[in-house]
Parts: C-alpha cells; structure tokens; sequence
C-alpha cells in the first residue's frame, strides 16, 4: 500500500510550495528568498509563518510548525498522509501509484452515499407516517412546522432494534455495509446487528453537493444521550461538515449565522433567518470556518448564552480573524439560545439584534466587563488590566482611542490615563516580541529544546552537532560521502529523531534519489518535520561545508567519549576511520 519514494518526489518537485500556501495564507516577500504571512495554525497579529521558496518548506517562527508540501496540506486539510497525497496529486494532474484502491473506494463511497439517500428516505417516511405519533408530537411541542421538517428532510425512527435494518436489508444492502456506513452496529453474535439510531428525530447531514452523508439523532424528550451522531465514515467527516449549509449556501443573506444547535438552526431557518448553519456536535474546527468563508463575507456567531457559549464564542472570533471574514457576536442574554429568544421575542427583535449584534472588541470587552466586579477599587483595576491588554492588540490608533474611551467610562477613570496604559502595553509587546524573534533566531543555540517534547534531546552537546550534520547534508548531499568515509553511522546519533534523518538522507543517497529538505518531509511524522524545519533555519557557524561536518562529527564522538560509555560501535567507526586516514595519508 506504500506510496513509492519516486512519485512522492516528482508530486513535491512539481508541487510550488508558495503557490499551495498561498491559497491559505496571504504570503508577502521580505527577501532572502522567503516569504512570509499570518500562521495558519496559530493566532496571531504578525507575520512569523515563513515559506522559503529555494528550500520548498515552511515554518512558522511562533508555534514551531514547519515541512514540506505534504506536511502542509495534512495540516491545514486534516488529512491523513496518504489523503494529503492525494490531495496534491489531484492539483498536480498526477494520479498516484499503487494498485485498484483509489477505485475500490470511490465506488464504497458511491455506494455509501446510495445507502445514506436510502435510509434518510426510509426516516423521513416514517416521520410522514401515520405510526409516527411520538416524534410529530415532539416536532409540534418544539415548534417546528412541518414545512420545516420537509426542508431539512427530518425523520422518525421506531423503538425497536432493526427498523432501519430490515428496511434496507430488503432492499438490497448488507449489514456489513450498514455498519460501515455507521447506521448499524455489530451486535453480540456472529453476524448480528442492530439499529445505531431508535426512537429519536433525525436530522440528516447533507453536504454542499446535495448528498447525504450522514445522521444526527435527537433523543424524543429529555434523557441521555440527548444526541447520537453518525461516526465518521468513509463519507462524513464531522470537521469537515456543517449542518444546513447545503441550504444556507444558497441564501441571499450575504452572511452565515453559526449555531450551536440543531434546533436552533431549524428554529432559524423557519424564522427566515436562511443563513443559519451549526457544527457536528464537536467544537468548531478552522476547516469548517474556510468552508463557510467560501460561501459568505460575515459570520455572525449565535451560541448560547451559558458559561460555555461564550467561550466557544471567544475562541470562534479569534479563528474568523484569521479569514478575511467579518466577525460579529450576538449575545442573548436573558434566553439561553436562538430557538429560546426567538420564543420569547421574536422575530423583530432577533432582526435588531443582528443589526447591532457587537462586534468581537466589544464582545470582549463586555465579556470581562460582566465577569468584573466594578463596584470595587480592587475589581476595577483588575477589568482595566484585561481591557487595556485587549485594546493594546487592536491594530487601529482610532480603534484604541474609541474602546479606550467606553472602557475609562465603565471603569470611571480618564480617557487619557488609560491612553497612557495602553502606550505602555504597547510598547512592552514590542519589547517583547523582539526578544522574542531574537531568541527564536539570533541565539538559536540558547533555544535548542525541540518545542515537542517527544524529540527532547537527551544530550544538547552532542545534539547540536547532531542537527550540524543533518544541516550540511541536506545544504550538500555531496558531504555524505564524507560522513561515510568518516564511518558515521546512525547509531552514535543520541538523539534517535536525528538518527532517523541520518537514515533517510543516507539510504536516499545511497539509491542516488534526491535528498532536497521538501523531499525527506514527506518521509517523516508531522513533528518530526516541524524539528527539521526548525533545524535548517538555523545560519551555519561555518561556512566550509566540509570543514563544518568533520568538525560536527570528532565533536558527537568526543561527547561520546566524555560520557564515559563508549559504544562498540562507536569505537569500531573511529578505528575504521583512522585505519584508512593512515592508509589514505600513506
Ligand atoms: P444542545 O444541547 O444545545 O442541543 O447541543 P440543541 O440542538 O440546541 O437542542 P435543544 O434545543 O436543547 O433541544 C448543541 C449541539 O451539540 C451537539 C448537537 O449537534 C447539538 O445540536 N450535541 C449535543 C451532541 O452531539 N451530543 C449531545 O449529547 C448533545
Ligand atoms: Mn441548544
């Protein structure tokens, strides 16, 4: 099933690092043969996500992410290694080696999308039944009209073990196949099965194309769990996905409302509010907030009003800022969600509060506002503390000063003292960031550590040559010849992440395949290849490669020997060494 190292090499070489990162992220040239832009997978205000074009790799200064192509798409995709492969590939024009399986799935996807179109046909009837008493009184106690229940194709499913089952195994599906689609479960018995969803109301997830690719199912009542959720398959991937935005796509709103809820969507929806989408029942993911930022300038976010909507609130601002979406908060006070308010007030006044629904500084102002107790000396400095630090991030002089001004009215002080706090804030942020960037940069020797804890060095000294080896190699492959007449061998790497990169520029040496930096990316786990970027960002002390890498490695064997245990191998590679300086100096 291994993709072979030749294709992987011709899909990174014909694949443009820039111009795939520069579909996500907007990259400017700061010279140096780099580019630069807002990381992706971190928040952040200014540039540390760096592209270099002559290596092909990326890395971001601030979170430590960094590789090549593949690394990248299987990042910011969410993909699996062989899914990113895919992924280029199909933008390449390439279509990737290795027997009939691309094949073999589409056509299990294609029959996995049949059985899903079934089963959603087979719920809604029996929702549109007579037989269905409970879930239509549900539907009518929730108050949802039966106009909506035809929109979002909702269904029934009885109290019993195998409805589903019986209908579809009728019509020509196995239960094997029904467990796989997620719909059934493999019951005790060998060959057994029963239904995954009973006595619930059904709400299918449908994908932008139309299809159904899979269920979510509301318990009739209260009870636990209030809602079960189709694994994901083949075909549904819950951070990929948003419910209704087959239909919100096609609303004329020029926004999307994000939900928290499937039945405040609905209640949304029959509201007139058409734009109104929610997640999958999992926390909302950056793939999702590019999905949306496809089909609509402004997100407006709707989650509940508890302790928890509003922290999903915060974190959903910070991901939209990273798009060039707009971002605007709704808050509903006194009801707990959009379905309760709409109860309660109604349209029109759902209508005012997207009108005027804050945007996200003054969402985060109120929100430390309502948290603080301003009726003390204590508890209002501590909100002008929180407030200034929000308003130091604002990028905007008018921005700052406008805020800065309702917050000194809340917190009643003077404009200009809190002006000043921010002046200060900002200017400690700068201080801070430069240290920052030199630590990252100018010392790298003071920052050896890898960010990921699982590659820890267990001997910095030695380390550091370590990462001077595999930095002269991948500059030069030509120098592998000289770590091999110097007899290096993987094993007196202490460091076994670096040992494995040894490897892998060895054996690629060996079978005279390329050992480019975007190259050996694709043969390493995603951490692993973030460390390797880290590592050739690092300026080389010396400027002789071959100089360089002789000195690199008497330095790991002197640690090696300063240790106190010499290995066998160790000692063995040395004599070899010098054995063939004598013969080599004659
Ligand atoms: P809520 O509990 O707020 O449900 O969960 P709701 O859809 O608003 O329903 P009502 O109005 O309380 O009846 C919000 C979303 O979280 C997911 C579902 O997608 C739900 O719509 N969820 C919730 C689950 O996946 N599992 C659960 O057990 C609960
Ligand atoms: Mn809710």
């Amino acid at each position: 099933m291994a993709i072979p190292n030749s294709f992987l090499d011709e899909l990174v070489g014909r694949t443009d690092i820039t111009e795939l990162v520069g579909g996500y992220v907007q990259l400017t040239k700061r010279g140096g043969g780099n580019m630069f832009g807002l990381c992706p997978f971190h928040s952040e205000k200014t540039p540390s996500f760096s592209v270099s074009v002559d290596k092909q790799i990326y890395h971001c200064f601030g979170c430590g992410k960094g590789g090549g192509a593949i690394n990248f798409i299987m990042e910011i995709e969410n993909l699996p290694f062989r899914d990113a492969v895919e992924f280029l590939a199909r933008r390449a024009g390439m279509t990737v080696p290795d027997d009939s399986a691309p094949d073999e799935l589409a056509g299990k996807r294609k029959r996995m999308l049949e059985i899903n179109r079934d089963a959603a046909r087979f719920f809604h009837e029996m929702l549109m039944s007579e037989s269905s008493v409970y879930a239509k009184k549900y539907l009518a106690e929730r108050g949802i009209s039966p106009k909506m229940a035809k929109t979002f194709g909702l269904g029934a499913v009885p109290d019993a073990w195998s409805s589903l089952l019986d209908a579809m195994t009728a019509k020509g599906y196995s239960r094997q196949e029904l467990i796989e689609a997620g719909l059934a479960r493999k019951g005790k018995k060998e060959g057994a099965a029963y239904d995954l969803f009973r006595n619930r109301l059904i709400f299918p997830v449908i994908d932008i194309r139309g299809s159904v690719i899979g269920f979510s199912g509301r318990i009739l009542g209260d009870g636990e769990p209030k809602y079960l959720n189709s694994p994901d398959t083949l075909v549904f991937n819950k951070s990929r996905n948003l419910f209704a935005l087959n239909l919100a796509k096609k609303s004329k709103a020029g926004m999307l409302i994000l939900a928290e809820g499937n039945i405040d969507v609905i209640a949304l929806h029959q509201a007139g509010f058409d734009c109104a989408v929610a997640s999958l029942g999992t926390a909302l993911t950056a793939e999702q907030v590019r999905l949306m930022s496809r089909y609509a300038d402004n997100a407006v976010i709707a989650y509940d009003s508890d302790e928890a909507g509003r922290k999903a609130a915060l974190r959903a601002i910070d991901m939209f800022e990273k798009t060039k979406m707009g971002v605007k908060v709704i808050d509903f006070g006194d009801s707990k969600d959009p379905d309760e308010f709409l109860k309660n007030h109604g349209i029109d006044a759902f209508e005012r509060l997207l009108e005027r629904s804050e945007n996200h500084i003054e969402y985060r102002l109120m929100t430390v506002k309502n948290r603080s107790d301003l009726a003390s000396d204590e508890g209002r400095l501590k909100f002008l503390t929180e407030t200034t630090k929000l308003l130091s991030e604002l990028g905007s002089k008018p921005e700052r000063e406008v805020y800065g001004a309702r917050v000194a009215k809340i917190a009643g002080v003077s404009p200009e003292s809190v002006e000043n706090e921010v002046a200060k804030m900002l200017r400690i942020n700068r201080a801070q960031r430069r240290r920052q960037h030199e630590k990252q940069i100018i010392r790298p020797a003071q920052n050896l550590q890898p960010v990921d804890r699982t590659l820890r060095y267990k001997n910095e000294y030695s380390a550091a040559a370590e990462e001077g080896i595999i930095r002269c190699l991948v500059r030069d492959p030509m120098l592998l010849k000289v770590a091999e007449e110097m007899g290096l061998a993987a094993e007196e790497f202490t460091s076994e992440f670096l040992a494995k990169v040894f490897t892998v520029l060895n054996r690629r040496g060996a079978r005279g395949e390329e050992t480019g930096a975007a190259l050996l990316m694709a043969e390493l786990e995603g951490n692993e290849a973030s460390q390797l970027t880290v590592i050739l960002q690092k300026p080389e002390a010396i400027p002789n490669g071959e100089k360089s890498i002789r000195a690199y490695i008497e330095r790991i064997r002197t640690e090696k020997l300063k240790s106190g245990n010499p290995d066998e191998q160790l000692l063995l590679s040395i004599k070899k060494y010098r054995e063939r300086k004598d013969v080599g100096g004659g």
